[in-house]
C-alpha cells in the first residue's frame, strides 16, 4: 500500500473519473454476486451413473476413483443416497457376468439392469431411472451391435441387425420400469425402432432420451474398463461421430432424431463439446443433456489427488460451464459430491 498514491490510501474520491461503466460494483459483494448471476446448478439437474455387476458387493473401479462396480443392493443404497441430496436421476450401466456375440445379456428379462431396476422402483418409487440402451457392455467383442464379418472393410456392425436388437432391449428396459430410454450404440435410425417398439408394446409414456451427438473420443477410456466393454478389435469410428467433425454433422444427427420422436438430445462428450453443445441448444427445442464423461472425471479426480486442482471448485465450475452452454441436465460421475457441495454452498 506504500506505493499508492497517498490520495488512494486515504480513499479520498478521484474526482475527474474517465470510466463511466465499472463493472466491479457488482462484483463487490458475495450477496451482490449472487444477485446478479446468470447461470443456476441444481442437484435435481445431475443425472447419478451406475454400474451394476451381477457379482456381490462392490468393487471401486481403479481408473475412476470414487466410481463402484455394484450389485443391486448397493447400488439402491448410492441411489437413495443421491435422493438424499437432491439427486433425483440414476442412468444404469449393466456388467453382465456372460458375454455373447449377440449382446444377449441386454435384452434378457433377469438382465443385470433389468433386475436393478425391479429393485430401484419397488425401493424408491420416486426416482428417475434411465437405461442406457447398448449392447457393447453385453457383446463378446465389444461392439455395439451385432459384426457383419464380411462387409467392405472386414468387420463392421451391421446396423439393421443391431436396431432389432436395441429396440428389443429397449422394450425389456421399459418392462424393468424404464421412465427414460438412453439409446448410445449410434445407430442410423436407432430412435424410430425404438419409438415404434415402445409403441407397439403399450409403453407411450416411455421417453427417449437420444445420445444424438455421440463423439468416437478417447475420452471413454475410463468408462470401458469399468464396463470391460473396449472392442476386441477395431474401434468405433464407423458408428460414433469423427471428434473433428462440425456443426452441420452434429445439427443433422440431432435433426434425424427429434424427426424419429426422441424427447431429449444429448452432447458427448461434454468439455471438448461445449460450443456444439451450444449450437444444439441454439437449434432446437428439446431438452438437452450433456453427458461430462468418464475420462472428463477422471482428470479431475487424478489431478485433485496429486494437489494439483482445487476438486471442489473445478467440479461446479465445469458443471456450471455445461449448464451455461446450454445444458438441461448433466449425466456425472461427480454426482453426489457436487450435490452435496451445491447444498453446503
Ligand atoms: C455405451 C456407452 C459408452 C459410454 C456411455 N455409453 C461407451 C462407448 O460408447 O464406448 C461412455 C461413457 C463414459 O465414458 O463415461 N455405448
Amino acid at each position: 500500500t506504500s506505493r499508492l498514491p497517498e490520495s488512494r490510501q486515504n480513499h479520498e474520491p478521484s474526482t475527474s473519473s474517465p470510466l463511466t461503466e465499472r463493472p466491479r460494483r457488482l462484483r463487490r459483494t458475495r450477496a451482490l454476486r449472487a444477485l446478479v448471476r446468470e447461470t443456476s446448478l441444481r442437484p435435481d439437474q445431475l443425472i447419478l451413473p451406475l454400474f451394476v455387476h451381477e457379482s456381490p458387493g462392490e468393487a471401486e473401479i481403479s481408473s475412476m476413483p470414487g466410481v463402484w462396480r455394484q450389485d443391486v443392493t448397493r447400488a439402491v443404497e448410492r441411489a437413495a443416497h443421491g435422493q438424499e441430496l437432491g439427486v433425483s436421476s440414476v442412468v444404469l450401466f449393466g456388467i453382465p457376468s456372460e458375454k455373447d456375440e449377440l449382446g444377449s445379456g441386454a435384452y434378457s428379462e433377469e438382465g443385470v439392469v433389468q433386475r436393478a431396476a425391479r429393485e430401484l422402483k419397488r425401493q424408491l418409487p420416486e426416482l428417475t431411472v434411465i437405461f442406457d440402451t447398448c449392447l457393447c457392455e453385453y457383446t463378446s467383442h465389444g461392439h455395439c451391435g451385432p459384426l457383419h464379418l464380411h462387409g467392405p472393410g472386414g468387420a463392421t456392425v451391421d446396423n439393421d441387425a443391431a436396431l432389432a436388437l436395441i429396440a428389443r432391449t429397449a422394450v425389456s428396459q421399459a418392462r424393468a420400469g424404464a421412465d427414460v430410454i438412453a439409446p448410445s450404440a449410434a445407430m442410423d435410425g436407432m430412435v424410430g425402432a425404438i419409438r415404434s417398439a415402445l409403441d407397439a408394446n403399450g409403453f407411450h409414456d416411455t421417453a427417449i432420451m437420444s445420445y444424438a451427438v455421440k463423439y468416437a473420443s478417447a475420452f471413454y477410456g475410463p468408462f470401458r474398463d469399468a464396463a470391460d466393454s473396449a472392442p476386441a478389435m477395431g474401434d468405433r469410428a464407423s458408428y460414433q461421430m469423427d471428434p473433428l467433425g462440425g456443426y452441420r454433422e452434429a445439427l443433422r444427427e440431432a435433426r434425424l432424431d427429434v424427426a424419429q420422436g426422441a424427447d431429449f438430445l444429448m452432447v458427448k462428450p461434454a468439455l471438448a463439446y461445449l460450443d456444439v453443445l451450444r449450437s444444439v441448444r441454439e437449434h432446437f427445442d428439446l431438452p438437452l443433456v450433456a453427458y461430462n464423461v468418464s475420462g472428463e472425471y477422471a482428470m479431475v479426480k487424478m489431478a485433485a489427488r496429486a494437489g494439483i486442482l482445487d476438486e471442489r471448485r473445478v467440479v461446479l465450475e465445469s458443471l456450471g460451464g455445461m449448464r451455461r452452454a446450454g445444458a438441461d441436465a448433466i449425466i456425472t460421475y461427480h454426482a453426489l459430491d457436487a450435490a452435496r457441495w451445491l447444498r453446503e454452498a
